[in-house]
């Protein structure tokens, strides 16, 4: 039995990073794109980048749906393990974000394969279909995130993966005196997970943490 790996500290995950499929080119001028942009820097670590595509190649997954585009930084990687009809449905609220994703989207090898819906989550999604989707990815506002997983359980189909960022709270999750706050709704979504009948979830402690689930029923 493998013990619990609590050795691990920064240059551990450091090393994993190091070790772990990288951004090339076209991903690495996005990152600094975005900056200079003056988009937030939130988008996922090129780890859980690398994590989503070997899932969504595993699953054999065609549709994806994303809530939180930011500069398809994520849209990108997911796009890239889908086949070649495959398609990602990113849905973002901020028109800036939106135009940025458009136009980087428009220049990059997965063009025409991801699809920026732009609005709130939580009305987009109602418009998406029971079993529409192989694997759903939530990386939006976190007070949200509830609503999305009842959406997305009802829009990816059974077997298919969904994974959910931040489960580690900005790094706050554990902290008595938490300043961001997004903490409790973070707090409580991670409650909220365990308790699913229809999902079978672990927390990947990759980036700020990803919940990877399969939906089971
Ligand atoms: C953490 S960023 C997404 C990062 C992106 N997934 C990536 O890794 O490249 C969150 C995004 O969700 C968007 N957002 C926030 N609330 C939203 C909502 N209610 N509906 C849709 N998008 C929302 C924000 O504008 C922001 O662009």
């Amino acid at each position: 039995m493998s013990k619990d790996q609590q050795h691990l500290g920064p240059a551990w995950f450091a090393y994993i990073r190091d070790h772990t499929t990288r951004d090339d080119e076209f991903l690495v001028r996005l990152r600094r794109e975005a900056q200079l942009a003056g988009l937030p820097p939130i988008a996922i670590q090129p780890e859980q980048g690398a994590l989503l595509g070997v899932l969504l190649r595993l699953a054999g997954a065609r549709e994806v749906v994303e809530v939180g585009t930011l500069g398809a930084y994520s849209a990108i990687w997911m796009a890239r393990a889908l086949p070649e009809d495959g398609r990602v449905r990113s849905i973002e609220i901020d028109p800036e974000h939106a135009n940025f994703a458009e136009h980087w989207l428009a220049r990059s090898d997965v063009a025409g394969m991801v699809e920026v819906h732009r609005g709130d989550a939580a009305v987009v999604l109602r418009r998406f279909a029971d079993d529409s989707a192989d694997a759903a990815f939530i990386d939006a506002d976190k007070a949200g995130y509830p609503g999305y997983l009842r959406e997305c359980l009802r829009i990816v189909r059974v077997g298919g993966l969904i994974a959910v960022d931040n489960a580690l709270a900005f790094g706050q999750l554990l902290d008595p005196n938490p300043t961001d706050p997004d903490v409790p709704h973070v707090r409580a979504f991670n409650e909220l997970v365990p308790a699913q009948d229809a999902l079978t979830a672990v927390i990947v402690p990759l980036g700020d943490g990803m919940w990877v689930g399969v939906r089971r029923r």
